[in-house]
């Protein structure tokens, strides 16, 4: 049985396609688009899916689309009545709506499927449910506690559920317009970081400072004893004014979301493109900590209530790596399971899960590695540096390598000799994390490097850290209290006595957002960081997402165009090796 999940008019939309309950493919549209976070519909995900399937449209048995705008629909009808917010935001939500509700014909066009066809095959599976499913269906455990804390999506913005081998059973939910993640999301854009998705910067950005405006920012917020969470509206606009909010095809774009009394309590806010100082540093640790307070309060409740030592989480805040890291030790929970499109993408995934166990399909499937898009072989890679072949020619030197070993060596030596490598491997990684098949590598070991990469590479701010890959077996030596964790999802502490051998992949505070790579979950990524930890004694690499500015590459011409035009000193795509040639 073929099941098509669609994130569809929401942010970063994607498609996943699961095949008797084994996933098969998923990816995001913005990879194809080259915008980040592309919203509206995933056309070229969904036909990606389907090639790397061999399937065709008509094969396809249900298409489950992670929205329900008829999910809710008393407890809107209640806030209308009791709020009573201007119509601008009724005719946004009812425009998104509508959107929602005519996703049959651009399913049918994408699929080129007559409409009845595909009305008849489309399951609705809410916005929450979804996510939890892509948290619990896609993990190890046959029992869990399971959490989605976000944004919003259909007036939800945190739900409880008890998930036990097929079943997953909401317990408890906070609606719109209560919501960590607009918590977030306000101060991230009163720091003066507008842009959808900006919260990354932000969680970056907070180990500079000191949490000197955590009593002010726990006024915004406050978490009941059964994990009931209430904002203070008086700070916040997106329940009343309606902020302007586009979800069509293009970059998603929000309006600001706090009111000008945050001004009063924090400050004026940050502009734009104007120096980040140590108050907005201390601002961005104060949100950090609250943050923290706050999830956590709401995980413990969840534990009460489950007493499961299991928790699979998902929502655009179970991106929160930094979070993530410190939940063990801050709540009964002892095992967690993050997969790595946990934001709104990874709704394309629960959808599909959730169809399928709707159907009583069987627990089939355990996502332990996230790579799951579109690959190309050395003929293909091949064929695109022969479309360059002038720019290449006259930049580069280029080879042809016989074998993994050889192509290995080649560029963990460069590496080790302070060289910046674009490494451009197999299938494309599912969610926001470059894992070794679409990244950057340099050497960890050298403190100059983060500058390098952010300066030369990256063109971005400079307080952004980078992450280390590590041998999944020389964990314990490097952090503390860590647990393996593939998907780079979790941070932790640097062993003190390490921090000066990695520097370049060590935060500010000591931390690091790790990946842990095994020869079972990318064997040749392992093989690489061997040959690394052959020359140097050290089994991790700095890994950044391969990409300047725009989503991550796809596509071996979209790898050697940034190649090209960045500072980069070597590509590996496949066993084709680059060289910059230098003066
Ligand atoms: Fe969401």
């Amino acid at each position: 049985m073929l099941i098509l999940g669609v994130n569809a008019f929401h942010g970063d939309v994607a498609a996943a396609l699961l095949d008797d309950g084994q996933l098969v493919a998923a990816v995001e549209e913005e990879r194809f688009r080259r915008v980040k976070h592309w919203a509206g519909f995933p056309d070229q995900a969904i036909q990606s899916c389907l090639a790397i399937a061999g399937a065709s449209p008509g094969d396809i048995d249900a298409i489950a689309v992670s929205r329900d705008p008829r999910a809710h629909l008393w407890r809107k009808a209640w806030f209308a009545a009791r709020y009573r917010p201007q119509l601008r935001l009724l005719t946004g939500r009812a425009r998104n709506a509508a959107a929602v509700s005519g996703i049959h014909e651009r399913l049918a066009a994408t699929l080129a499927l007559p409409d009845a066809h595909v009305r008849a095959r489309m399951v609705p599976i809410e916005h929450h449910p979804a996510h939890l499913a892509s948290a619990f269906f896609a993990s190890p455990f046959d029992e869990a506690a399971v959490c989605a804390i976000d944004g919003f999506g259909d007036f939800v913005s945190t739900s409880f559920a008890s998930g036990k081998g097929t079943r997953l059973d909401v317990e408890q939910r906070v609606y719109f317009p209560h919501s960590l993640g607009l918590l977030y999301l306000a101060i991230t854009q009163f720091l003066g970081f507008g842009k959808y998705g900006d919260e990354f910067k932000v969680m970056g950005l907070a180990p500079y400072g000191a949490p000197e405006f955590a009593a002010q920012i726990r006024q915004l917020v406050r978490v009941d004893g059964h994990g009931r969470l209430e904002l203070d509206l008086s700070y916040f606009r997106h329940w009343s004014d309606g902020v302007e909010m586009t979800w069509g095809d293009g970059e998603p774009l929000l309006g600001p979301v706090f009111t000008s009394k945050l001004e009063s309590l924090l400050g004026p806010a940050r502009k734009a493109n104007t120096p980040v100082t140590p108050r907005h540093e201390a601002i961005a640790a104060s949100l950090q900590a609250v943050y923290e307070e706050c999830a956590f309060d709401v995980l413990r409740a969840l534990h009460a209530r489950t007493r499961s030592p299991r928790l699979c989480l998902a929502g655009g805040c179970a991106m929160n790596s930094v979070a993530n890291g410190k939940i063990r030790a801050n709540t009964p929970f002892e095992e967690i399971y993050i997969q790595p499109a946990s934001g709104d993408n990874g709704t394309a995934l629960g959808a599909a899960l959730s169809a399928w166990h709707a159907r009583g399909g069987r627990r089939a499937f355990v996502m332990r590695h996230g790579y799951w898009g579109p690959s190309f072989d050395d003929r293909a890679i091949g064929g695109a540096l022969d479309a360059r072949s002038p720019d290449v020619t006259r930049l580069a030197t280029r080879h042809l390598l016989a074998n993994e070993g050889d192509v290995c060596e080649w560029a963990a030596s460069r590496i080790a000799d302070g060289k910046v490598v674009g490494w451009f491997q197999g299938r494309m990684e599912w969610g926001a994390r470059a894992l070794g098949n679409r990244s950057i590598l340099a050497d960890p070991r050298r403190s100059d490097m983060r500058e390098i990469i952010n300066t030369r590479i990256k063109f971005r701010e400079k307080f952004r850290p980078f992450a280390p890959s590590i041998h999944e077996s020389a964990l314990s030596e490097y952090f503390v209290d860590a647990v393996p964790d593939p998907f780079m999802v979790q941070v932790y502490p640097v062993r003190p006595e390490k921090r000066g051998v990695i520097p370049a992949v060590t935060h500010v505070d000591g931390s690091g957002r790790l990946q842990t790579v095994s020869p079972e979950t990318n064997p040749r990524y392992w093989r690489l960081i061997d040959a690394f930890r052959a020359h140097t004694g050290v089994p991790v690499l700095l890994n950044t997402s391969f990409n300047e500015n725009e989503p991550i590459v796809h596509q071996p011409s979209e790898a050697l165009d940034c190649f090209l035009r960045t500072d980069m000193d070597a590509l590996v795509m496949g066993n084709h090796v680059l060289e910059k040639l230098r003066d």
